[in-house]
């Protein structure tokens, strides 16, 4: 990919955005706060309404109240076209009967631009994908991954200042989608667009973002980096979301487990690789369970009739008994 690219960035900022389907709450009043050159994400389970807040900033959909600001712009009112945004789909949106260069203009073409500077910005946007060598295959026998960078590039041709992805590697197989990530994240530092990320894989957000707002029926429950969200969820959906974790709210087996790194408040979010699985010390449990993933091993153990999962290194040979201790937990609000 080529270097040098547009810089212009502008952060972007929801203020209050509410939108219904008949009587349903797809965005239910939600404040986002975008700085200009991040990389964001808005990270949750099918039907949160992720995709619905996308075309909202793009204004592809109007919202009910609230504001959409870009930079310092009240762009509510405006026009699709014209506004600053580029949006990357899950399907690409390529015009099958058209070649990867016809793909990459269109968008300029549309705002009238001279024949000479759509084939110098076409080429230039193709480049910095790596696609140069193919302006002028149809984009019908390009593979997956070559597709997504088509549609990549046409999104970057018109120079946008907000670029907004929606799932945009979910069809691709698991090793590309894992190459185009990290390629996804070198071009978006390159050229220092503001990103607004729609996924709901949460290894993806946490890989690619410099904040995730996690969101949950239409509203935003929790904000912040990967790390934080990881390391200090609010709730246990978002300790659940994110990672996944062991949710205990029964006061007796907290109490018994408490010990160095667990409170003994209310409801507890313990991550499996805070459970430590000995031969002695800690409390006994049965292992009635267990998932080979290579480098790890999860373990179902039973305490007193409570599953949870711990993990082990994949080398390990798997118990049937195991002395567990607690390494670390947090007390999470109760919103299951
Ligand atoms: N045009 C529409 N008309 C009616 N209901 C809609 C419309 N668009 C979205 N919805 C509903 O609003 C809710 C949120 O939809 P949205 O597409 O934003 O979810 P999402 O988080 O992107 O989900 P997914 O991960 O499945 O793509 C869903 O219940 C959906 O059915
Ligand atoms: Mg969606």
């Amino acid at each position: 990919m080529a270097d040098d690219g547009h810089t212009g960035a502008k952060g972007v900022r929801l203020s209050g955005v509410s939108r219904s389907f008949g009587s349903l709450k797809a965005v239910d009043h939600i404040d986002l706060d975008i700085p200009s050159g991040s990389f964001f994400s808005l990270l949750g389970p099918s039907g949160c309404g992720k995709s619905t807040t996308l075309r909202i900033i793009s204004g592809f959909e109007s919202p009910d109240t609230g504001r959409v600001f870009i930079g310092e712009e009240d762009v509510t009112d405006l026009q699709a076209r014209r506004r600053p945004t580029a949006m990357v789909f899950q399907n690409y949106a390529l015009f099958p009967h058209m070649t990867v260069g016809e793909n990459v203009a269109y968008g300029l073409k549309v705002r009238n631009m001279s024949r000479e500077e759509v084939k110098e910005r076409v080429m230039d946007a193709l480049r910095r994908v790596d696609m140069a060598d193919f302006l002028k295959t149809p984009v019908t026998s390009l593979s997956g991954g070559q597709q997504q960078r088509t549609a990549l590039a046409r999104a970057v041709a018109i120079e946008p200042e907000v670029i907004l992805f929606d799932e945009p590697l979910s069809n691709l197989d698991v090793a590309l989608r894992h190459q185009t990530r990290a390629e996804l994240k070198a071009l978006q530092h390159r050229l220092g667009l503001t990103s607004i990320y729609v996924t709901h894989d949460q290894e993806e957000a946490m890989a690619l973002s410099d904040q995730i707002a996690v969101m949950r029926a239409g509203q935003i429950v929790q904000t912040g980096t990967p790390r934080d969200l990881y390391q200090a969820p609010n709730t246990a959906f978002v300790a659940s979301f994110l990672g996944g974790s062991n949710i205990i709210d029964d006061p007796g087996l907290i109490l018994k487990l408490a010990g160095k790194g667990v409170s003994t408040g209310g409801v507890l979010s313990i991550r499996p690789e805070h459970i430590g699985v000995g031969r002695e010390g800690g409390m006994k449990a049965d292992v009635v369970a267990h998932q080979f993933l290579g480098m790890q091993t999860s373990l179902t153990i039973d305490i007193e009739g409570v599953r949870l999962e711990a993990r082990i290194p994949g080398d390990q040979e798997i118990p049937t008994e195991a002395f567990v201790t607690v390494e670390a937990s947090r007390e999470v609000a109760d919103d299951r």
